[in-house]
């Protein structure tokens, strides 16, 4: 069961960071304190138009009265960036879920390598205030197309950051750019990597990495949308047993698990739909599934489903409901 709730904030400032990135910052409209949260974590923001969508915190939770979110403006947007551009004004209340956190720091790292890629800043500006806060180690790696297009630069330029930080532009001198391969070419022992970005910053990263010795639960990933190759709906009809409740549910081929189990009265909270946010992961028979989500970790996936996208390997798929 979640426990999330839904808030009211305010709009207390929106500030423009680069042609396409706003940020927001979000307050108790009473001046009270809003949910605490930790480093790495996001909200889902429900905007005008009926749009829900998440958006990750992006400041340290030491240092948040509020919270800031980037949102950048999406040239296909289907209505959320738009919406939260064009219609969300200061002053607006606006209602958002409390923070939850699929992309936490590993506290067990020796270092915490993050890579972000333009709006995938967010997280990762938070996770580096958090590490730099506790004199971790950490490199902080960021790409954008140029200082015009480097949201969140006042904080970058923050001298705690200055030491742990790569500032990759495309349209920058040779000189600093960071080549993806040489950099992951050899992991230090106990290196974490974190990376978040557009679906092509992911993926370069993740071939970067492939190949390596990067194990599976050393690479951490946050995708703000499923890549575009991704089936997260459909597949072959699978039936689901319910341990708990020892009934079986069956799964048609153009049906989620989610949807199977609302049809016999079972809801499963969701958001993103899309396998992204880990709203809707319950404990269950890992190593039976067909993961398709972008949340889970290797270690995750041997004892949690996603509901809303992943499917069953074979005929059935166990579940702890
Ligand atoms: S609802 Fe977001 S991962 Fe399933």
């Amino acid at each position: 069961m979640s426990l999330e709730r839904t808030l009211t904030v305010r709009v207390e400032r929106i500030s423009r960071e680069t042609p396409e990135i706003l940020a927001f910052e979000l307050a108790h409209p009473w001046g009270r304190a809003l949910p605490g949260y930790e480093a790495g974590a996001h909200i889902d923001v429900h905007m005008p138009g009926g749009f829900s969508r998440q958006y990750s915190l992006a400041r340290a939770p030491s240092n948040a009265p509020s919270y800031v979110i980037g949102v950048k403006r999406e040239l296909a947007s289907r209505g959320g960036s738009a919406s939260m551009h064009e219609r969300v004004r200061e002053g607006d209340l606006i209602a958002i879920s409390t923070p939850r956190n699929t992309f936490p720091l590993r506290e067990e790292a020796a270092h915490h390598l993050l890579m972000a890629g333009g709006i995938g800043m967010t997280p990762l500006l938070a996770m580096a205030q958090a590490l730099a806060a506790r004199g971790a180690s950490f490199t902080l790696c960021v790409f954008a197309r140029s200082e015009e297009h480097l949201a969140f630069a006042d904080a970058l330029r923050d001298p705690a950051l200055a030491p742990h930080l790569r500032l990759h532009l495309d349209q920058g001198d040779a000189s600093q750019r960071i080549d993806l391969q040489a950099l992951l070419a050899e992991r230090a022992p106990g290196t974490h990597l974190y990376v978040c970005g557009p679906g092509g910053f992911m993926q370069a990263v993740r071939d970067a990495a492939a190949g390596t010795d990067w194990p599976e639960d050393a690479l951490h990933t946050e995708y703000f949308a499923a890549p575009t190759d991704a089936n997260t709906t459909t597949g072959l009809p699978f039936t689901l047993k319910l341990a708990q409740r020892g009934i079986s549910v069956p799964v048609a081929a153009d049906q989620t698990a989610v949807d199977a189990l609302h049809e016999v009265g079972i809801d499963i909270p969701v958001s993103c739909q899309q396998g992204l946010c880990g709203t809707c992961v319950v404990e269950g028979d890992g190593e039976g599934a067909e993961h398709r989500d972008f949340c889970l970790t290797g270690t995750e996936r041997r004892s949690k489903v996603a509901l809303c996208c992943s499917r069953a390997k074979g005929l059935e798929l166990v579940l702890q409901l």
